[in-house]
């Protein structure tokens, strides 16, 4: 056995303490545990996607359905890998991961964690929320990881800051430590940004780049803003280089066993909560510009064109199954 999925394990068998109150099987809140659906996030409360989700747990609570949700943010259960497997082990009921995560145990996810696959949001969550074209992925880790996808909520557009300065060019970059999601393709990434790649969990990355184990990031302004990188990392360059996507998934058995009231009222509730945080991420993206800004962060622009090549080619080298192709093409289709 290997020692990370000892950690694991062992991680697993915290958190199972943890949302048992280390009692009877009643839930945190005191409630019987059974119909509390407990989700794992690693933002903060000020984040859209903890927004909404609490909405989706008030429309939950306010229906007449037994089924309820209760949010855990910031890491509290687990760094995304870890809960991504609590997840299919039924320790934890859902999670929000980013594709990063999902691309490590189906590589068809990489179809839509390439640069260039989405011209902006829209388009993003046109395609995520099409079943035409993501029914046969969203359930294709039900038998092998125990969970499945219920749909995506955009990331936005991820762009590069750094403790040193303003990037303006990929040899700006040159020698500088970036921290990528844990994947292969960000780690291509970072290589065609100029950087050197230093994989890592979210939660670890303000103190790592505050500690200097890290140079620069990338991430959306809202991420930046909410976790306070900016206090570490105040310069901030548009690359604009992804359109990322986190989904939200839900351990199989737990979806199966819902009756059909329930499920009906789940799947509502879902819903709402994606709307609300689509409707919440252009607003929310300019509150956090503007506020990191009134916090000292620096915002420049980029040579777009210094970066365009390096990009692309991360997607021609990724896109290289028949099941990948054909997703980045229905993807490709739907562009306005
Ligand atoms: C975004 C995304 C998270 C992801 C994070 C990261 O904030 O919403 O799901 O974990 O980027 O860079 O790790």
């Amino acid at each position: 056995m290997t020692n990370s999925r000892l950690t694991c394990m062992a991680a697993g068998a915290v958190v199972a303490l943890m949302l048992s109150g280390c009692g009877a099987g009643n839930a945190v809140d005191g409630t019987q545990g059974e119909n509390v659906l407990r989700l794992a996030l690693n933002q903060s409360e000020d984040h859209p996607s903890y927004v909404a989700l609490e909405g989706f747990a008030e429309f939950l609570d306010e229906s007449e359905e037994d089924l309820s949700l209760d949010v855990y943010p910031n890491e509290v259960l687990g760094a995304q890998a870890e809960v991504m497997q609590l997840v299919g082990e039924g320790v934890v009921d859902m999670a929000v991961v980013s594709g990063a995560q999902l691309e490590n145990v189906n590589d068809d996810f990489i179809a839509f964690n390439v640069p260039r696959v989405f011209d902006d949001v829209d388009h993003q969550m046109d395609v995520v929320q099409d079943p035409a074209i993501t029914g046969d992925l969203y359930s294709s880790l039900e038998s092998s990881n125990g969970f499945t996808v219920l749909g995506g909520l955009t990331q936005g557009t991820r762009s590069i800051y750094t403790s040193f300065g303003a990037v303006e060019t990929p040899e700006d970059m040159a020698g500088a430590k970036l921290r990528v999601q844990e994947s292969d393709l960000n780690i291509a990434v970072a290589d065609a940004l100029g950087a050197s790649a230093t994989p890592m969990s979210f939660g670890e990355l303000y103190t790592g780049l505050q500690a200097g184990v890290v140079d620069a990031a990338e991430n959306n302004e809202v991420s930046y803003f909410t976790q306070s990188h900016y206090e570490v990392a105040p310069h901030w360059s548009m690359t604009e280089h992804l359109i990322g996507l986190d989904y939200v998934l839900i351990n199989a058995e737990r979806f199966d066993e819902m009756t059909d009231a329930q499920r009906e009222v789940f799947l509502d509730g879902w819903e709402l909560a994606w709307q609300e945080h689509t409707d919440l991420w252009a607003e929310e993206t300019e509150e956090a510009i503007e506020a990191a800004k009134e916090d000292g962060a620096e915002f420049h622009e980029v040579d777009h064109e210094a970066f365009a090549e390096p990009l692309d080619a991360v997607a021609e080298d990724f896109i290289t199954t028949d099941t990948q192709r054909e997703l980045y093409e229905a993807a490709r289709e739907e562009a306005p």
